[in-house]
């Protein structure tokens, strides 16, 4: 049984920033004879919005972004002060976090501070527990770039635990892209910030108010990694910088607004 009218439908939308007809999609008609009736209680919501999420990922998913991203830390004028603060926006159950530890760790940046979070407390639980393990197919590992190919698992089967010296760079956080930015980026400018296949079930005006939260969140001259397959026109607070294949985005000294 679906408790998806259109009511519903809309609530859930502009709550997640999901596209209305992504989310009939996913959780299927209504059920027979449900009527307008009273809104279903919030805990109904949250089990409908988990159903709703798509939650796939893997360690340094789409290659070449992960190899721009290392010429950039490497080259140090994008980057020019360390520590670096970085945020991963969407980081669903986490894999992307622990690729971006395990990077900046690796090109001697381990006392960087990564925020990940997500709508999903299912999900961010995962993260935080730091455990994968290799499946046959299409699992956490499927990825795996050549300079990371030793550190993780190889066979299947095989479990990888995030160690200690990385998850002293990470915390996890349960949180909507839609709200203010959490609050351990406040008066911490992000120098990196990771949102990656998201915004593609975003509404048109829910993209426009998370770029906004996002940019809000960054310092000059930061960089923002969108999925391979997402693109933006360049605005005022955003300009493209294309290197090796991939296409992230720089921070503009433009003044963002709330866009709620
Ligand atoms: C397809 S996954 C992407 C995971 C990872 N960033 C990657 O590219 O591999 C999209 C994630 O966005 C999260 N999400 C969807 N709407 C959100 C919102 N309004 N605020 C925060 N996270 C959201 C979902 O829970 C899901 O984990």
């Amino acid at each position: 049984m679906s408790e998806a009218t259109p009511a519903t439908i809309e609530r859930l939308s502009r709550r997640t920033g999901i596209a209305p007809d992504y989310i009939r999609d996913r959780l299927g008609p209504p059920a027979p004879g449900h009527g307008p009736g009273p809104a279903p209680a919030l805990l109904a919501d949250e089990a409908m919005i988990e159903r709703v999420l798509v939650q796939e990922t893997s360690f340094f998913r789409h290659a070449a972004q992960w190899t721009l991203l290392g010429s950039l830390l490497r080259d140090g004028s994008t980057f020019p002060a360390r520590p670096l603060q970085v945020w991963s926006a969407g980081c669903a159950t986490g894999e992307e976090v622990w690729s971006l530890a395990y990077l900046l760790q690796s090109l001697g940046s381990g006392a960087s501070r990564i925020l990940g979070s997500d709508i999903s407390p299912t999900a961010i639980r995962i993260a935080a527990r730091g455990t994968y393990t290799r499946l046959e197919a299409m699992g956490s590992f499927r990825d795996l770039p050549e300079f990371a190919r030793n550190a993780f698992p190889r066979r299947s089967g095989e479990s990888w635990s995030a160690p200690a010296s990385l998850r002293s760079m990470v915390r996890f956080e349960v949180h909507n892209l839609l709200d203010p930015v959490p609050a351990a980026l406040e008066g911490h400018p992000a120098d990196l910030v990771f949102c990656r296949n998201l915004l593609i079930y975003f509404t048109e005006a829910a993209t426009s108010q998370a770029l906004a939260r996002l940019a809000g969140a960054m310092r000059k001259g930061a960089i923002l990694v969108l999925g391979a397959a997402e693109s933006m026109r360049p605005t005022a607070l955003f300009e493209p910088l294309e290197a090796a294949g991939a296409t992230v985005w720089r921070r503009t000294a433009a003044a963002a607004g709330t866009g709620a």
